[in-house]
């Protein structure tokens, strides 16, 4: 393999929990890239609305949050789990981000243009320097169409709910499977039929479906589109 084979930005797209932070993150620890998951920007609006007692349903106010506020995403400080740190103005935010109240809203507010718009713009300024792996729903599609790979990776809603409960049970929390399943397939609805990039394999994607295969073997199998 020489360098000059390598994929320098690789766009990782895919339905809630279907293991695309795992991969992306593994793939860009063996390269050397930086990682960079999308999702937390739209979590980081949503919690800060839910702090602000700005209402989720108003579209005006949460885009204006979305364009006015300093949203960073940093290499992980700590070993603690995280994938990476997510600061807003400055605060440590990177376990809020993952509260129960912030999953059953940001699928909302990140159905809004002009909160789509806002990140889009930053998400591509940090793609676009290159060696990097970004993950999210419309990265192949919107984000970075001009992404040198693009992997869609899918799993069935059970199996993506069965791994969303045990990364909640392995952290000490409480669930029910039920619960979480019902809360992936909407979360899935409405990534999928809201009107500005919906989720979607982009028509030069690789479509890897993870339902019988472990993170091990998809990762493996990634590396190997290119190696
Ligand atoms: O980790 P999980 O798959 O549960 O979700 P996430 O990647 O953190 O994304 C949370 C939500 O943000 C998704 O359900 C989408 O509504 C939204 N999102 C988006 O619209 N576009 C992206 N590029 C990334 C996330």
């Amino acid at each position: 393999m020489t360098p000059s084979k390598l994929p320098s930005i690789i766009a990782i797209d895919g339905p809630a929990a279907s293991g695309k932070s795992t991969l992306g993150l593994s793939i860009a620890n063996a390269l050397g890239y930086l990682f960079f998951d999308t999702g937390v920007m739209y979590r980081a609006i949503t919690w800060l609305a839910l702090n602000r007692d700005i209402d989720i349903h108003d579209e005006s106010a949460v885009t204006l949050l979305a364009e006015n506020v300093q949203i960073d995403v940093a290499p992980a400080s700590k070993s603690d789990g995280r994938a990476c740190d997510v600061l807003i103005e400055g605060r440590d935010i990177t376990w809020e981000t993952r509260l129960p109240e912030v999953d059953a809203n940001v699928s909302v507010i990140s159905a809004y243009a002009g909160v789509r718009a806002a990140l889009t713009r930053q998400q591509r300024r940090i793609g676009q320097r290159g060696r990097v792996v970004m993950v999210g729903r419309d990265i192949g599609t919107v984000v970075l169409p001009e992404a040198d790979l693009k992997i869609y990776l899918d799993a069935t809603a059970e199996e993506r709910a069965r791994r969303r409960y045990n990364e909640i049970v392995t952290r000490g929390g409480t669930a029910e499977y039920k619960d979480i399943l019902a809360k992936v397939i909407e979360r899935d609805r409405i990534d999928s039929t809201r009107d500005v990039a919906p989720l979607k394999a982009a028509k030069d994607a690789v479509v890897l479906d993870s339902n019988n295969i472990n993170a091990e073997e998809v990762f493996r199998r990634v590396m190997a589109l290119f190696a």
